[in-house]
């Protein structure tokens, strides 16, 4: 069992009190909050050791550079990659995703087709849609039911030898549904398809096992996990990054430059140009460990027991609907309350101290589907409360009789 007060005092921002009233933030699927321990980490990068990485020979180039590949390590153990070379510091998902699609401009053929889903983030259909701009490539789409799945007999019909990639997301970041990747990837490969899993919105929730998944690539965000903004990481395996191109030309990613030629570093410096987030990507470690030392285990428990609470409690507001009501869920709760403005419930529970995203989510094609403008999203974590969710679950009440 997690000792919820103590592990709350390690957050300073959750003692905060907005408009007024005690704080209680229910954005995580937009960013975590950081314990003290991260935020000291950052510090004390600054104050003992910056200097620039994989540079000098002085000591402090030496320590910066130890402890950034002491990270890169901690992320590869994390994830279980086979080798620390195939994870890459990027600044987030996206950049990560981008960085793909890039690679296989250079692949795709006119008439190849990549499939994404109906539960994607904009970060994870735009730079398709670009990519397929780009080559000819045809964009397809696995669509959903009415309880936010993806629908897998519907997916293994547009699978084809015309498949050169699959991409989706491990949880949706608007309606928190846990998607079957590990089916989803053995049916790529069966076709001969590489997979792209945007696992943002998952490693604050659970650990990937990406040998286990045997997924290609696999990309996130630090700043979900209690790590820094501007962190993230592409894991991809040996051979992929090894035939994909660069993505950004550089400083860090040549072995040798001449006007007439250059030649690329070896992994992972061949993707990574220029000077990094170098105090990021070593506290990105630090948030890695305090998230293990918290345990998964622990985390999810907690995490199933706030989603219950909250589903059953909310569920007994005249009105109120919620979206993705699939059995395989994350702890986010995403829901409307009949003829009241998402926008309108968010603006004056945020006033009570409430702090949850209205809005699309970066999700239109989802919202869409439900013909709704927008949603509200509560989405948890370890830290929250069920106390905290019967606050919530007051203000919407108020809410809902303020705009009747
Ligand atoms: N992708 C983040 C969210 O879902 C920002 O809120």
């Amino acid at each position: 069992m997690l000792d919820i007060q103590k592990i709350r005092a390690e957050f300073p921002i959750l003692s905060q009190t907005v408009n007024g009233k005690p704080l209680v933030y229910f954005d995580n699927g937009a960013t975590s909050q950081k314990p003290q321990i991260v935020i000291d980490a950052i510090a004390k990068y600054y104050q003992e050791i910056n200097a620039n990485i994989h540079r000098g020979v002085h000591t402090l180039s030496q320590l910066a550079t130890d402890a950034y590949e002491i990270s890169r390590g901690k992320v590869q153990h994390h994830i279980n990659a086979k080798f620390a070379h195939e994870v890459l510091f990027t600044s987030g998902t996206t950049h990560g995703i981008n960085l793909v699609t890039n690679g296989f401009a250079s692949i795709l053929k006119p008439g190849d087709e990549v499939i994404v889903s109906s539960l994607e983030h904009h970060s994870n259909i735009v730079p398709w849609q670009m990519l397929c701009e780009k080559t000819g490539a045809v964009l397809r789409v696995i669509p959903m039911n009415e309880d936010g799945e993806l629908i897998m007999k519907a997916y293994e019909a547009l699978l084809s030898e015309k498949t050169k990639v699959v991409t989706v997301n491990h949880i949706s970041n608007a309606l928190g549904i846990i998607n079957p990747i590990k089916y989803m990837i053995e049916k790529a490969h069966a076709v001969g398809a590489a997979v792209l899993i945007d696992g943002a919105q998952a490693v604050p929730h659970l650990k990937p096992d990406v040998q286990d998944l045997d997924c290609d690539f696999y990309a996130f965000s630090g700043h979900k996990m209690c790590g820094p903004t501007g962190t993230g990481i592409l894991y991809g395996k040996e051979a992929w990054l090894n035939k994909l191109p660069p993505y950004q030309g550089g400083g860090e990613m040549i072995k040798e430059v001449t006007f007439e030629k250059t030649t690329y570093a070896d992994l992972p410096h061949k993707f990574e140009a220029g000077t990094p987030n170098i105090a990021g990507g070593i506290v990105l470690g630090t948030a890695i460990d305090y998230l293990n030392s918290v345990g998964f285990e622990n985390i999810q428990k907690q995490e199933e027991e706030l989603l219950a609470h909250a589903t059953k409690s909310l569920l007994e507001i005249e009105g109120l609907k919620i979206y993705g009501t699939g059995k395989n869920k994350a702890s986010v709760v995403s829901f409307n309350i009949d003829g009241i403005h998402p926008y309108d419930i968010g603006s004056i529970i945020d006033k009570l101290g409430i702090a949850v995203r209205t809005g699309h989510h970066c999700a239109q094609p989802i919202m869409n589907f439900f013909c709704i403008p927008g949603t509200i999203r509560a989405s948890f974590s370890f830290y929250n409360t069920k106390e905290e969710i019967d606050l919530m679950v007051e203000a919407v009440k108020k809410a809902k009789t303020m705009l009747s």
